[in-house]
């Protein structure tokens, strides 16, 4: 029997589009053994699997989410803060030497943006590097891709107005607002806003809570990194955000009845009005970040968006 559920993660390559390809069956075992090695599961601890691997990445080989959360030992230590579901990152073998030293130091300082009061960032708590392997130990968000829930969930099942607009809220004032404020004068910023980078917890029931983390968290690196580049990041940042925002309200829109075909326009001009494009670039720049401002700024997007109808209304 397998030691780790890989049905899940093989799933996934025929869900979503990805230039990757699964990890061999070989290759599956030998992450296996790692896991084992590192995570010190013993057979008879281990009746059945101790993980199910979830998604992967261009820098990330799979993150596996661990099914009985160790609590003794190096990643028992690494987790005794922290008591909610844990996942183990094993990084691609040529890609997690960058990312590595700032897992680790974002888990040390809790700087940028790690911590119990941070809920849309995934918690990084630790990492360890084992035989040439980099691995990162960190919080498991519970859910799906916000891509792999636009394929394969409200492809068809309808997305109600509410949720569209609670996501959209989470996304805005959740993660680009405090991460865009925790800039500094010469660092980048979070640019790399897109639907692969969000897990959405409570999405089933309807009226549930919805949860949305930003799991992508190697990225937040550009808030503690000079760069020449932070005009460009910040363009890129407000056009992702943009395009991630159009394909959620796409959704809202869905097939439902009175609204076949979604209304390109009026989204561009109710995003120009709100003026939010411009009070979240203010954010990077002034000290202390405007804050209220762009907060302001989303709000006033999101009621013109529900006064234009794009918002599904509860069947
Ligand atoms: N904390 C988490 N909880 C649940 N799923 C997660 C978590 N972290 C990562 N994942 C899953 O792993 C996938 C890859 O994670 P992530 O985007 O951080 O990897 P990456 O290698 O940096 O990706 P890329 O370089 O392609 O942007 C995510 O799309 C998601 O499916
Ligand atoms: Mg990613």
């Amino acid at each position: 029997m397998n030691r780790i559920d890989w049905s899940k993660y093989l799933a996934y390559f025929s869900q979503i589009n990805t230039r990757q390809t699964p990890a061999s069956e070989d290759r599956r075992t030998e992450i296996e053994d790692l896991l084992v090695e590192v995570l010190e599961i013993s057979g008879s601890d281990c009746p059945k699997p101790f993980g199910t691997a979830g998604g992967f990445g261009n820098g990330t080989e799979v993150v596996v989410h661990l099914n009985a959360t160790p609590r003794s030992g190096i990643q028992g230590n690494l987790a005794a803060k922290f008591a909610g579901p844990l996942a183990i990152r094993v990084m691609r073998e040529d890609k997690g030497d960058d990312a590595i030293s700032f897992f680790q130091q974002r888990a040390k300082t809790g700087h940028p943006l790690n911590g119990p009061e941070h809920v849309h960032f995934q918690r990084s708590l630790g990492v360890i590097q084992r035989s040439g392997y980099n691995l990162v130990i960190h919080e498991w968000v519970p859910g799906e891709t916000l891509e792999w829930l636009r394929e394969n969930y409200w492809n068809t099942r309808p997305l109600s107005g509410d949720a569209a607009q609670e996501i959209l809220r989470q996304i805005v004032f959740g993660v680009v607002i405090p991460s865009w404020a925790a800039a500094s004068d010469t660092s980048g910023v979070l640019w790399d806003i897109r639907d692969a980078n969000f897990v959405v917890s409570g999405y089933e029931a309807p009226g549930g809570r919805i949860r949305v983390a930003f799991v992508d968290t190697g990225n937040l690196r550009h808030l503690i990194k000079s760069t020449e580049n932070r005009k460009g990041q910040i363009h890129s940042g407000l056009s992702r955000l943009r395009n991630t925002m159009k394909r959620i309200l796409m959704l809202a829109q869905g097939k439902w009845e009175a609204r076949p075909k979604f209304y390109e326009r009026e989204f561009e001009l109710a995003f120009k009005a709100s003026g939010l494009a411009d009070n979240l670039s203010l954010l990077p720049d002034q000290e202390p970040p405007p804050v209220e401002l762009a907060e302001e700024a989303c709000h006033a997007f999101l009621n013109t968006i529900r006064e234009q109808g794009f918002l599904r209304p509860e069947p």
